[in-house]
């Protein structure tokens, strides 16, 4: 089959391109490489470094591709208070003109990537594909809108869509000198250069990680299953929770670091415990774990070793600058 893979030089979307090239498809991609590493590229893909809102040029691409995955995104839910318009380009905007590009070529299937963000605030944890969503930011309010807007064009047209809501990845590949997003990563590039980790609040905060490896094959059986189709699918983990602070050490023990990290005011809306249901994904597509947290991050920092540490680069614009803004981000203390 011929795939598409937006946001391919992107984390899920590079491994996703690996997983689907193994299975002989004929890949192609596109990435404005606004995050993502160039050579994050599987070389056997065919790359195109163009914008997803580039609708002229999407609609040309899209001939004769049989699958769209959809990646491509500024996932940054708590940069999008402060930078709402890029975020919304980026999530809902750029999702319109991949889902009108891709009907008017008469794509089969069409997957996207959504967000736990989609869920909002809820009274019980963990959250379940069928509760009702109340995004509480711009970020989780352009994924919902987009996977409404999703339905509807799909109902009209005819189109298959499914909607995965990857969370709390982690891997090799994932951007590791963006000061906005992935904690782990920032952690590692950090400590990599004897250089102590910033946390938000109190760092007690609880996340449960999962390793790329452990997601790619769901992530993966997404674009080909019949029993998916119309579904909306948590794919990460739902065991194993670690507070920010059991995050820092686990990394500091593994790298032999020295550990006294700097504490800075939480950020805006952070939830103190967020946490998807694996149960879908594990009765549909036979989800489950094999890799732990020290696995996963072991191998994270191989992969930032051998390419190198990196300066940290702030290479998104600050829209809104308050006094709410974290000082991470409007003094650049990164
Ligand atoms: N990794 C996770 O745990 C996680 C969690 C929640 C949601 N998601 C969703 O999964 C998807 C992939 O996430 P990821 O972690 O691989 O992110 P990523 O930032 O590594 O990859 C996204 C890629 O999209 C590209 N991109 C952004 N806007 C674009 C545009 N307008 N046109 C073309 N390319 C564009 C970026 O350059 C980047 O390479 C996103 O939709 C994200 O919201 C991921």
């Amino acid at each position: 089959m011929k795939i598409f893979i937006t946001g391919i030089a992107g984390f899920l979307g590079s491994h996703l391109a690996d997983a689907m090239l193994a299975e002989g498809h004929n890949v192609v991609g596109c990435d404005n490489l606004i995050g993502g590493y160039r050579d994050n590229v599987p070389k056997d893909a065919e790359f195109f470094e163009y914008d997803c809102n580039d609708f002229e040029k999407m609609k040309e691409l899209l001939r004769g591709v049989d699958i769209v995955y959809h990646t491509a995104c500024t996932a940054y839910e708590g940069l999008s208070v402060f930078s709402p318009k890029l975020v919304a380009e980026n999530t809902y905007l750029n999702t319109v003109s991949m889902a009108s590009a891709a009907i008017s070529n008469n794509v089969k299937r069409f997957v996207t990537c959504s967000s736990m963000a989609r869920y909002g605030t809820q009274e019980i944890v963990p959250f379940t594909e069928d509760m009702i969503c109340k995004p509480q930011d711009p970020y989780g309010i352009s994924k919902f809108s987009a996977e409404n807007v999703l339905r509807n064009l799909c109902d009209t047209h005819g189109m298959e869509l499914v909607i995965a809501v990857p969370h709390n990845i982690i891997g090799p590949r994932q951007k590791y000198d963006d000061p906005f997003r992935n904690v782990a990563s920032i952690m590692i590039n950090l400590m990599l250069q004897g250089r102590q980790p910033i946390i938000y609040g109190d760092g007690e905060q609880k996340r449960c990680f999962s390793f790329v490896q452990d997601d790619i094959d769901c992530l993966n059986k997404l674009a080909f299953q019949d029993n998916v189709v119309g579904e909306v699918i948590n794919i990460g983990p739902d065991e194993e929770f670690v507070t920010i602070n059991h995050l820092a050490k686990t990394i500091a023990k593994l790298l032999d670091f020295d550990l006294d990290p700097t504490y800075m005011k939480g950020r805006p809306q952070e939830v103190k415990l967020a946490t998807c249901s694996a149960n879908k994904a594990r009765a549909l597509l036979g989800y489950s774990t094999k890799y732990s947290l020290e696995q996963g991050l072991s191998e994270m920092i191989e992969y930032i070793k051998n390419r190198g540490t990196k300066p940290f680069t702030y290479h998104l614009p600050l829209e809104i600058v308050s006094d709410l803004t974290p000082k991470t981000w409007s003094e650049r203390l990164f």
